[in-house]
């Protein structure tokens, strides 16, 4: 276990193994960040020789660890670029403490002297050094390197209240991103929907102890849906021998500031079913219930931080497999509530399991419905794989992208036109067509499906097929595989709305 403080102190003076700093370039070339001012002091005149010597030139992702012979109390600094000085930002921070943490790995004491003079930029090193260090071992049979034992953000204004919350909320979101990326990434055979609806009421169980009334779970199991009528989730889960659930996660506080309903795609592995996949498509299927990873560990995080707004979270969780006895294209579904959905395609198979989710949030009359989900490769075309788009009601796309920006998460707005909705109109025997063939713009028909299912509430879709899985390798805070893309920019969105209505 790894322990953090955030302290206002000197990091020539400071004993750790290890002292961080950034670097940042010039038209004068290069030099050290704001925070390492005493760093270089401490080198004085051999400063400039040594780093060009080194060949730095502090760009961002640039890290080189330097003996410091004595120079500086700690025995070694490592130089992490952070790019031109004048664009530094909270981006250039996060990324920076995140290469910096991957690149220790033998240390017992690590301190960051990163810019760290404003409270977006504690956050900034403390989120980017938790994350950016993240590995996930449980199937090495020899564990990787040793986390450091202690961690220490220096910071000019860490005895500031302001300074001292965003250090929390950092924990907080961190720890949820990081738990979200352990879902994502544990194999398929391993979180089918039963055993990830357990794992949700293990950490339940956790993290209601003292306040069991205001953070609340329910499972429903095969026989509850059958009970219930949600057929979009039955329809899905039908091929597999694990049966699906529906997990809803509630956090109540006492007086709360409105009511956010969070929904996430919970497909534990997507075969695409009788339309089945390519196998190159299907290796990292694993990913697709990353909506669900993340609107539960917001969820937990919003519970942890306390924050004053009511949070209703569905998890709708199935797999989507092949057998004689699985959903055929032609088949028509009656979702929770009874619209009829005719099916054409097993493999958009995300929508039919959302629109039970959805109708089921709406139930709890919610201001406003978020729903995350790794739902179109078609969206990855658009927008690539690091960034996520958002779609639906207009003011909420705008939140959205707002607390994305705050999170440091890139997203983009996208449309639903008019003629896309028209499009989902168009079954010449049930209520609802979940898909056609006409391939331009996929992303969009799914998010106009989605739609239909909202009941006219203010609502945004944000589909991360691209940013929720790096299939590369690691950069910034973002190691490869799962990235827990999402949960920041919902916990930030539901702080957002918990302030708005106390100011
Ligand atoms: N889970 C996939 C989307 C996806 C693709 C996520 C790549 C992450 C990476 C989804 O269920 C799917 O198969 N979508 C189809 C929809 C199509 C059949 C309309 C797609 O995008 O091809
Ligand atoms: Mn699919
Ligand atoms: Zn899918």
């Amino acid at each position: 276990m790894t322990t953090y403080t955030l302290r206002s102190a000197s990091p020539a003076k400071t004993r750790a193994d290890v002292v961080v700093v950034g670097v940042v370039s010039t038209t004068k070339g290069v030099e050290l960040a704001t925070g390492a001012e005493d760093v270089a002091d401490a080198w004085g005149r051999r400063l400039r020789p040594l780093l060009s010597s080194l060949g730095v030139k502090g760009k961002t992702g640039e890290v080189l660890t330097v003996p410091t012979g004595g120079v500086l109390r700690a025995p070694l600094v490592v130089l992490a670029g952070l790019g031109a000085k004048d664009a530094v930002d909270p981006v250039a921070v996060r990324r920076a403490a995140g290469a910096a943490a991957r690149s220790i790995t033998n240390a017992a004491s690590v301190a960051y002297a990163l810019p760290a003079d404003s409270p977006e930029l504690v956050r900034a090193v403390a989120e980017g050094s938790r994350l950016g260090g993240y590995t996930f071992t449980p199937y090495k049979s020899s564990g990787g390197s040793e986390a450091p034992n202690d961690v220490v953000v220096l910071s000019p204004i860490a005895r500031k209240k302001e300074a001292e919350q965003a250090f929390a909320d950092a924990e907080a979101v961190a720890g949820a991103v990081a738990a979200a990326r352990d879902w994502v990434n544990t194999p398929a055979a391993d979180l089918t929907p039963e055993k990830f609806a357990d794992s949700v009421a293990a950490q339940h169980k956790a993290a209601a102890k003292g306040r069991t009334k205001q953070l609340t779970l329910r499972v429903l199991d095969e026989q509850e849906l059958a009970d219930g009528g949600f057929g979009g989730i039955l329809g899905v889960g039908r091929g597999s021998d694990a049966p699906p659930r529906l997990v809803e996660l509630t956090w109540s506080p006492k007086d709360p500031q409105g009511h956010v309903a969070l929904v996430g795609k919970g497909i534990t592995f997507d075969s695409g079913g009788l339309s089945i996949k390519p196998a190159q498509g299907m290796t990292t299927m694993k990913c697709d219930m990353a909506g669900a990873a993340a609107v539960l560990q917001a969820t937990f995080a919003v519970a942890a931080l306390e924050l004053p707004v009511k949070v209703s979270c569905y998890a709708p969780m199935a797999e989507n497999m092949v057998s004689g006895n699985a959903t055929r294209p032609g088949d028509v579904l009656t979702m929770y509530g009874g619209t009829t959905v005719e099916v054409l395609n097993t493999d958009a198979e995300g929508r039919l399991v959302l629109a039970d989710a959805l109708v089921r949030a709406g139930e709890d009359d919610p201001d406003v419905i978020l729903d995350v989900a790794t739902l179109t490769g078609a969206m990855m075309l658009a927008l690539g794989d690091r960034v996520g788009g958002v779609l639906g009601t207009e003011e909420v796309v705008e939140e959205v992208l707002e607390a994305g920006r705050a999170a440091a998460e890139a997203q983009w707005p996208m449309p639903i036109p008019d003629e896309i909705v028209e499009r989902t109109k168009a079954s010449k025997i049930a209520d609802v067509l979940q898909h056609d063939w006409n391939r331009w713009g996929g992303g969009l028909y799914a998010a106009a499906f989605l739609q239909a299912f909202t009941d006219g509430r203010p609502w945004a879709h944000l589909d991360i097929a691209g940013p929720a899985y790096n299939n590369g390798g690691a950069y910034g805070d973002v190691t490869p595989g799962g990235t827990g893309f999402a949960v920041a920019t919902l916990v930030e969105f539901i702080r957002q709305r918990g302030a708005d209505a106390t100011a």
